[in-house]
């Protein structure tokens, strides 16, 4: 591939809107060297709002509309982890619609900042509450839509249209992508649309794909999918953002999930680093976590086989997190010296020296203008 190779007539846009879908899917080179099958990467990052959940919000936000239940000055509200947030701020902003979010304090500052840039109001509520506590995020995006007039709660857990909209557009992309090759299709399971929208689309074309579920230690859903029982003993703290659950949305089809996988928090931090600093592959944690499963099941995997892994988001939301080697250190998943292309002289000196000129500043405005 040569850059003059790739230059071809590039289409124009009535819309940020028409841009969403259509994402690339990418060999993985480097990450998986000790992995026998073709290991795939459907990069959601290259979506306007850097994550699989456009497709979601558009195609949820445009079925109400078709159906009624959204009207002209609308307010559309959700409980999100912040992907579906930011889609839904950037759908509804071009709508016409005002939008409310509620968040878990989970949510990291730039992924905070990125929902209020486009307009939504955000609530954040305690990340440890439980889903039928007044104050979760849960009940919070329910109270609001008894008390907000000409309000819509799209409700991504429960409402089905979250998998149809994965139905429609990832699963045809992957199986054209794929020419019908694809062996297995590796996902996070959150809501559940993603997974099972596209999987009940790749089964119905070839019912010999396998669907490979991924589940955070910490969540409810790989117990549940064993034997159909909530076990909250599953239940306990955990760092991913997205993948994952204490509760059972109605979205996840476990009927085409054929293997569920759990991951630990350290491994699909330093999978997602590596997808970066090997691949070139800035995405987020949870597609670190997509990657980690993919390890887990390597013994499993030939070299006839197409794995296609769901990569969720950009790893800009993360910046704060498994991208500074600061809160890696903090969280105890990686020990000095650390990787050189993450901490390199240049960016500590430099560190310092924005330091002092902030504490400067800072000490202007409060010292000569009294604030
Ligand atoms: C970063 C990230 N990864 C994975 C998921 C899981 O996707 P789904 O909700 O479709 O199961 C989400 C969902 O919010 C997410 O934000």
């Amino acid at each position: 591939m040569t850059f003059s190779s790739k230059i071809s007539a590039p289409r124009v846009y009535n819309s940020v809107l028409d841009t969403i879908g259509n994402t690339p899917l990418v060999k993985l080179r480097q990450t998986t060297g000790v992995i026998k099958a073709e290991v795939y990467g459907k990069v959601e990052a290259y979506n306007p709002g850097h994550s699989a959940k456009d497709r979601v919000a558009l195609y949820m936000v445009e079925k109400a509309e078709r159906e009624g239940k959204i009207k002209p000055g609308a307010t559309i509200i959700e409980a999100t982890s912040g992907n579906t947030g930011f889609s839904l701020a950037m759908v509804s902003l071009l709508k016409g619609y005002k939008c409310v979010l509620t968040v878990t304090s989970k949510i990291s500052d730039e992924k905070l900042r990125l929902l209020q840039s486009m307009g939504a109001e955000v609530i954040v509520c305690p990340k440890d509450a439980k889903p039928e506590d007044p104050d979760s995020y849960y009940s919070m995006a329910k109270q609001l839509k008894a008390e907000i007039p000409n309000s819509y709660y799209l409700n991504q857990n429960f409402d089905l249209a979250n998998r149809e909209a994965h139905y429609h557009s990832t699963g045809p992309e992957i199986w054209q992508q794929t020419e019908g090759k694809i062996t297995h299709y590796v996902c996070c399971v959150g809501t559940g649309g993603t997974i099972s929208g596209t999987a009940e689309y790749l089964k119905e074309q070839n019912p010999d794909v396998q669907i490979v579920g991924v589940d955070a230690y910490g969540s409810v859903l790989k117990r549940y999918w064993e034997t159909k029982e909530f076990d909250t003993k599953e239940i306990y703290p955990y760092k991913v953002e997205g993948l994952g659950k204490t509760i059972i949305p109605g979205c996840v089809n476990f009927d085409v999930i054929d293997k569920m996988i759990k991951v630990h928090d350290r491994d699909s931090a330093k999978r997602a680093r590596s997808l970066a600093s090997k691949d070139g592959l800035f995405v987020g944690y949870s597609a670190g976590a997509a990657l980690q499963a993919v390890y887990k099941m390597k013994d499993e995997l030939t070299e006839n086989d197409k794995v296609v892994v769901l990569f969720p988001d950009h790893g800009s939301r993360y910046l704060g997190k498994i991208y500074s080697d600061d809160w890696m250190q903090d969280m105890g998943f990686i020990n000095e010296p650390k990787d050189p292309s993450y901490n390199s002289i240049l960016y500590r000196k430099y560190k310092l020296r924005y330091k002092r000129i902030y504490n400067k500043v800072n000490y202007y405005i409060s010292t000569k203008m009294g604030i």
